[in-house]
């Protein structure tokens, strides 16, 4: 616990967990012989793979999400994509820069009341693997998971409401008063991982909107918003930036943010027409 007493690239305080966490990823992936570059949240540039350990792949990730709830124990995650390199060319930032319709593979780990790794991979569907810690395995607990196309809950930090745009605001108001059926429960852990987890186990919605004081919003494209949106639009929701697909942006820097809108598609859709409107 506690912070290592730098700050990373996007000028956060970093904890001890997250350099820990880093070191662990970068090693493991290096040492598989599968990749060849990687985009870390904690590291300023992608990180080139030595040329006797390079493999094709491609891996952006998110090593410890969730930081500030390290050291109260409330659940945090780790979440990666995977590209494959296309060409034979030495690996540079322009193979990470592609747009998430291209991940070959995403998903996610929350380490909660339990140990679970969510992923899918190519075609395939999403699954759900629980780890047993007495055989030290993970089992598929959870095989070709869906969401369900409505849920009861939304997602939003609500201490920044007065940055919100319209939209933002009305949907909201619109969850809280109802002008037929009952409100929305509300639910907001500040781990995208847990949040989005049980987005998608329960339905219901997760936003990450931009404010007047991060007019992109928070979380970052590549690490975050893309991963995420891979796994809920394969389960059969919904993951926009508001105005379009977030796996259909092009990303420009590998640290860039982006508005996060993903859920049940009934609830991600009636949150767009308020954007429409707005
Ligand atoms: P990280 O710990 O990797 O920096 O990410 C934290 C993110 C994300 O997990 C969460 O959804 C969001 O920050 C919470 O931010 P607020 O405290 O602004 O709500
Ligand atoms: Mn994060
Ligand atoms: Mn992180």
């Amino acid at each position: 616990y506690g912070i290592s007493g730098s700050t990373n690239v996007q000028g956060e305080e970093v904890k001890k967990l997250d350099v820990l966490a880093n070191d662990l990823f970068i090693n493991m992936l290096k040492s598989s012989y599968t990749t060849c570059l990687l985009v870390s949240e904690e590291n300023d540039t992608v990180i080139e793979v030595e040329t006797e350990k390079q493999g094709k792949y491609i891996v952006c990730f998110d090593p410890l999400d969730g930081s500030s709830n390290i050291d109260c124990l409330v659940s945090i995650g780790s979440i990666f994509s995977i590209y494959k390199k296309d060409s034979t060319s030495k690996p540079d930032v322009s193979d990470a820069l592609k747009p998430g319709r291209e991940i070959v593979a995403a998903g996610y780990a929350l380490y909660g009341s339990a140990t679970m790794v969510v992923i899918s991979i190519g075609a395939g569907p999403v699954n759900g693997f629980m780890l047993d810690p007495a055989i030290g395995e993970f089992i598929l607990t959870d095989p070709d998971m869906k969401i369900k196309p409505r849920g009861k809950i939304y997602s939003i930090n609500e201490g920044y409401e007065s940055q919100w745009d319209e939209a933002v605001k009305k949907y909201v108001q619109s969850k809280k008063f109802p002008q037929n059926g009952k409100a929305y429960g509300a639910r907001y852990v500040g781990s995208m991982v847990a949040d989005v987890h049980r987005t998608l186990k329960y339905g219901g919605i997760f936003m990450y909107p931009a404010t007047k004081d991060a007019p992109r919003g928070k979380l970052r494209l590549l690490y975050e918003g893309n991963p995420m949106a891979y796994i809920i639009e394969k389960a059969g929701g919904l993951a926009s930036t508001g105005k379009m697909a977030i796996l259909d942006v092009q990303p420009q820097q590998i640290h860039e943010r982006v508005p996060v809108f993903m859920g049940s598609s009934e609830d991600v859709q009636e949150l767009l027409a308020f954007h429409q409107q707005n």
